[in-house]
């Protein structure tokens, strides 16, 4: 049976009960600025098991390591190349990964057998309590099962994880909404593999010009990172991205319904508006990109519960943290519709 501990201030009693488990190589699921993270002690083999297990993810699929302050990375690493240093110092705590190359210190089966290493530091203020009340670093995938949309409240990691995992610590929901981005600073032009919270133009502002993995500019290419080639959304209903404005939609629409088919759509209030639709999923304002990312994820699992055919989404702009939305957005979508 999992536990819920219900934070709401700190310092709080229940985040030292959530770390001791930590220490007795349980799992415990936790909030960040980004999504909620599944946790175990990361330098604890057959903790870090168990959350493969709960998952049910790929072995072969590296996790992240999670820390609560920049004095210990020395531990795990064997350097901090110069441009992570400078990441570091811009972004963390924040919603950035950096692998760096490992000195194989923690458990084999975080890296999935790499010689390199995803770290961590969230900005989010009971990760970074329960990170220095255990004292560990802290492996910690999102807490969703594998397959699913990652959890931004503690309800998406209670349905997916009840029973599997020792607790979860509800912080509510979570900001940013999509998970962090991950850069390769074992490269010495360092590359996005993943797009996320900290958009191409913060990094380049911060350390100059940086590569975005093939596998990010065009979906179908060789992932680079691992967990890249796992499709981790797969909503029930196909999602159709239409690209295009409102009349596109409601002839792509239109077509589908005369086929028989119950359509939902996946949009912004402003579309839902110039559509004049009195059912659709609001993913919020287009004026607020972030807001509609933060968005993205709860709405990927409302669509698993309705009784739909098909869902007509809307294409967002790719820019700033656009280029982290329509990634996701994409991963789910079956099609895009000219
Ligand atoms: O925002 C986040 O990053 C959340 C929160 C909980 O921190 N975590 C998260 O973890 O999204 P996960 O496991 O769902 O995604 C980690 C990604 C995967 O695509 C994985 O393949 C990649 O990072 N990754 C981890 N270590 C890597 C490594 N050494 N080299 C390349 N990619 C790596
Ligand atoms: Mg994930």
């Amino acid at each position: 049976h999992t536990k819920v501990w219900t934070i709401d201030s700190l310092p709080n009693q229940q985040i030292q009960e959530a770390a001791e488990l930590l220490q007795q190589g349980q799992t415990v699921a936790f909030p960040t600025e980004t999504v909620y993270g599944l946790g175990a002690d990361a330098t604890n083999e057959k903790a870090v098991r168990s959350i493969f297990e709960a998952k049910g993810r790929p072995s072969d699929n590296p996790l992240i390591v999670h820390i609560g302050s920049r004095d210990v990375l020395k531990q795990y690493v064997k350097d901090v190349p110069a441009q992570a240093s400078k990441l570091m110092d811009a972004f963390w705590p924040g919603p950035i990964t950096i692998i760096l190359p490992s000195n194989g210190t923690l458990a084999t089966n975080v890296t999935a057998g790499l010689d390199t290493i995803g770290m961590r530091m969230p900005d989010h203020p009971y990760a970074i309590e329960l990170l220095q009340a255990c004292a560990l670093p802290i492996a910690a995938p999102s807490a969703n099962r594998s397959g699913k949309p990652s959890p931004t409240t503690a309800e998406h990691v209670y349905h997916d994880l009840n029973g599997r995992i020792a607790g979860i610590v509800d912080g509510g929901r979570t900001g940013v909404g999509v998970e962090s981005t991950v850069i390769d600073c074992t490269l010495d032009k360092p590359m996005i593999l993943r797009p996320g919270g900290v958009t191409q133009s913060d990094i380049e502002t911060a350390i100059g010009p940086v590569d975005l993995a093939p596998s990010v500019v065009k979906k179908d290419e060789q992932p680079r990172s691992p967990g890249m080639k796992y499709k981790h959304y797969a909503p029930d209903a196909p999602i159709w991205i239409v690209r295009g404005g409102s009349d596109r939609m409601r002839e792509v629409a239109l077509e589908a319904q005369q086929q028989g088919k119950h359509v939902q759509f996946l949009v912004s209030q402003e579309r839902a508006e110039e559509l004049g639709l009195n059912e659709a999923l609001i993913l919020g304002s287009q004026k607020n990109l972030a807001d509609i990312t933060s968005n993205l994820y709860d709405s990927l699992r409302q669509v698993d519960r309705l009784d739909v055919d098909l869902v007509l989404a809307e294409s967002f702009s790719k820019k700033g943290i656009g280029e982290a939305l329509m990634n996701r957005l994409e991963r789910a979508a079956t099609k895009v519709v000219q």
